[in-house]
């Protein structure tokens, strides 16, 4: 199949990762993914990790272009973090049902209602969201963030509430959470997964933070999305049962050939824990963006610089 960008069309005699990997050499671009991306994405990246890896390997990079290979808030991470550089996605459409549920006018009401209060919002929120932010966190920093915050502060935490629920318990502290939620992490079936557990009672249950309650509370691991990959290379354990984006189980196969993974089920039958958003990027997508370089991630200056601030924050605890 040709794809075309409005500019001029793909020539369907290319082999798109060997040209991709000529631009990303001619324009000194690199390549950041996330573990959701689809696997032949994950497979032409320069660097593949969780919200916070790549955050940081924003920060490090010393390339002139960034192609961000997730869904737009991380490529406006990298972006504040990098001013000076270009900084392109596959697809512009490519959101978050957490930062959609989480306008930055209902976010600052909220904040305003409780003025001594200290917010930590979840990386996975809009610019405006992070410049009306204290700090920002990930699922891999969050507790570390959590326990930061001086005792007598009160915690408003948004906009996961999964996650918030989890903080809660996993730090003992009170916090107001933001009644938002993953689409892709609430869709696992709790009656299915108890089902498989039952016909595969060899297997560990491994999930992610935004999941919900009933899940995490069968969990034999919960973590984010690096430390679940990390967790089925180091236990002993050969079958996992995976209760995040299915894109993960690519490097979880790729590390760990011996081990037998499966896909937590959704409730319905749908492919729902594939993250619509992290799959509008393809591959011919990916190769427009860096012959192009567009589309291209821009921001007011001034919203970049408060946006910065709570990013840092975080980038110092970590
Ligand atoms: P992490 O990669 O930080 O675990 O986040 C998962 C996620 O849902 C990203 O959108
Ligand atoms: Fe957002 Fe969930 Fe998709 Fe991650 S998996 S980008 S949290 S909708």
């Amino acid at each position: 199949m040709t794809v075309t960008s409005q500019a001029a069309p793909i020539d369907p005699r290319l082999d798109l990762a060997d040209e991709i990997q000529r631009m990303k050499r001619e324009k000194n671009a690199v390549i950041l993914a996330h573990y959701y991306q689809e696997s032949d994405i994950q497979d032409i990246a320069d660097f593949l990790g969780d919200s916070l890896q790549l955050a940081q390997a924003a920060k490090k990079t010393t390339a002139d272009v960034i192609l961000f290979a997730g869904v737009h808030f991380m490529a406006e991470t990298a972006k504040i973090l990098n001013p000076e550089k270009i900084v392109v996605v596959p697809d512009m459409d490519a959101g978050c049902s957490l930062a959609d549920g989480c306008p930055v006018d209902r976010f600052r009401a909220w904040r305003a209602k409780y003025p001594d209060a200290v917010s930590i919002t979840y990386i996975n929120c809009s610019a405006d969201v992070k410049a009306e932010s204290d700090y920002i966190c990930t699922s891999s920093n969050a507790e570390k963030i959590v326990n930061a915050i001086p005792a007598d502060k009160e915690i408003l935490f948004a906009p996961d509430r999964n996650l918030g629920r989890w903080l809660i318990q996993k730090t003992g502290r009170t916090m107001r959470l933001w009644q938002g939620s993953c689409i892709v992490h609430e869709t696992f079936s709790e009656r299915k997964i108890v089902g498989l557990r039952e016909r595969n009672p060899d297997a560990k249950l491994i999930a992610h933070p935004e999941c919900e309650d009933a899940i995490l509370h069968m969990a034999d691991f919960i973590g984010s999305t690096t430390a679940l990959l990390k967790y089925t290379i180091s236990d002993p354990a050969k079958k996992f049962i995976i209760a995040t984006e299915s894109g993960i189980v690519h490097q979880m196969r790729k590390a760990s050939p011996d081990k037998v993974f499966i896909e937590g089920p959704p409730e319905g039958n749908c492919a729902c824990n594939e993250c619509p958003y992290m799959r509008l990027n393809t591959m011919e997508k990916v190769y427009l963006a860096l012959r192009d370089l567009s589309p291209r991630i821009e921001m007011p200056q001034t919203l970049r610089e408060r946006a910065w601030i709570p990013i840092d924050r975080m980038l110092s605890l970590s």
